[in-house]
C-alpha cells in the first residue's frame, strides 16, 4: 500500500499540473496557492459564456494558465480539480469526461490520473463518469472560508478526504504542500461534517448580521455594532481558543441572573429574528455551558 502511494505521489509530481474548473472563490484562492507551492496550474476551464471567460481568463493571467471551456481543453494535466458549485460538479465531469474520450484518440498524450471535487457535503460519486475513465477520484473539502478580497493562510486547516485510496493519497500530499492537515471522512459522516462545517463560518456569520439587527434596538447602525462588537468578539475567541468554552462563559447565565434574561426578552419583541436566535442560544447555553438558576431559565426560555 506504502509502494503504492508513493508510486501515485511521484505521478503526481513528475508532472506536478493541475486544471481547475471554474473560476469562482475557491478557484482563484486555490489556483494562486498551488502555484506558490510549486505546482504549475495548466488550464481555468469555465462555462462557454462571456462572463465565465472573462473571470477564467483574468484568473488565468494572475497564475500562468490558459483560459479555456471543457470542449476545447488541453486536459493534459495530472490532475483535475472541480471548483464549481456542489450542484454543478456532476455536469462539470461529465462535460470533462466527453472530452477526455475524444482527446483519448490522440496517441501519446499525457492525460488526467487524479480528479478531485472540494464539496464538503458531497461524495466523490459526484465524479464517477471520471472514475469510469479510470481517472481515481476523491472529495477534497478544506474547513476554511474563501471570499474575494481575503487570502487565508492554509496553516493547520483541516481538509476532510473521501474517495479512492490512490487520490486520497494524492490529495493527502497536495494538502501538506499547501500547509494543511488532511483526515480521511467516511462517506457516511459528510453530511454531518457538513452541517457542523456550515455553523463554523456562514452561519457564525448569520450570527453576526442577527447582531447587527438586536443592535438597532440600542440605537446603533450596523456600521457602529459590526465596530464596537467587535474588540468583545476576539476576546471571546482568544479566550475560546486557550481555555476552552466552559472557562469562556460569562454574562448573565452563568451568573444564573433569570430577572435580566426577562428583560432582554421583553426588550428583544419587536426583533422576532434577533429574539428566535436569542432563545435557542440560550438553551444551547443551559444544555451545554456552565449555567445558574437553570430552572428558572429554563421556564423563561420556554
Ligand atoms: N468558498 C468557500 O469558502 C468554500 C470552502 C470550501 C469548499 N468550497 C467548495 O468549493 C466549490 C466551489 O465553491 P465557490 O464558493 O468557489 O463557488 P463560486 O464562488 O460560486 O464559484 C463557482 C465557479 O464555478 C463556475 N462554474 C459553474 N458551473 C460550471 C461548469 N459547469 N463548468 C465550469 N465552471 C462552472 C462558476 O462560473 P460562472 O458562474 O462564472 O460560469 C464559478 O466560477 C463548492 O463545491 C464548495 O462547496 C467552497
Amino acid at each position: 500500500m506504502i509502494g503504492k502511494g508513493s508510486e501515485n505521489d511521484e505521478k503526481m509530481t513528475r508532472t506536478g499540473s493541475v486544471a481547475i474548473v471554474g473560476a469562482g472563490r475557491l478557484a482563484t484562492f486555490l489556483a494562486v496557492a498551488l502555484r506558490g507551492a510549486g505546482f504549475t496550474v495548466s488550464e481555468i476551464v469555465a462555462r462557454d459564456l462571456p462572463g465565465s471567460l472573462r473571470r477564467a481568463r483574468s484568473l488565468a493571467m494572475k497564475v500562468g494558465a490558459h483560459a479555456t471551456t471543457a470542449d476545447r481543453a488541453s486536459l493534459d494535466a495530472s490532475i483535475l480539480w472541480f471548483c464549481v458549485p456542489d450542484r454543478e460538479i456532476r455536469r462539470a465531469a461529465s462535460s470533462v469526461a466527453n472530452r477526455l474520450r475524444v482527446l483519448a484518440a490522440a496517441k501519446n498524450r499525457a492525460h488526467p490520473s487524479f480528479a478531485f471535487h472540494s464539496s464538503g457535503a458531497l461524495l466523490s460519486e459526484e465524479l464517477d463518469s471520471l472514475r469510469e475513465i479510470g481517472i481515481a477520484v476523491a472529495s477534497v473539502h478544506p474547513l476554511m472560508t474563501f471570499v474575494r478580497g481575503a487570502h487565508p493562510s492554509l496553516a493547520e486547516v483541516a481538509f476532510a478526504l473521501e474517495g479512492d485510496g490512490a487520490a486520497k493519497q494524492v490529495a493527502k500530499t497536495i494538502v501538506s504542500k499547501l500547509g494543511g492537515e488532511s483526515f480521511s471522512l467516511p462517506s457516511s459522516r459528510k453530511a454531518a461534517y457538513h452541517a457542523w462545517a456550515t455553523m463554523t463560518s456562514p452561519l457564525l456569520l448569520a450570527f453576526l448580521v442577527t447582531l447587527e439587527a438586536a443592535a438597532r434596538g440600542a440605537g446603533l447602525s450596523r456600521e457602529q455594532a459590526r465596530r464596537m462588537s467587535l474588540p468583545i468578539i476576539r476576546q471571546t475567541l482568544a479566550n475560546y481558543s486557550r481555555l476552552g468554552s466552559a472557562r469562556s462563559f460569562s454574562g448573565p447565565l452563568i451568573r444564573g441572573d433569570a430577572e435580566t434574561v426577562a428583560g432582554h426578552l421583553l426588550a428583544l419583541k419587536k426583533r422576532p429574528g434577533a429574539r428566535d436566535v436569542y432563545v435557542a442560544l440560550a438553551r444551547a447555553a443551559i444544555r451545554g455551558l456552565p449555567v445558574k438558576n437553570r430552572d428558572e431559565l429554563k421556564r423563561l426560555l420556554k
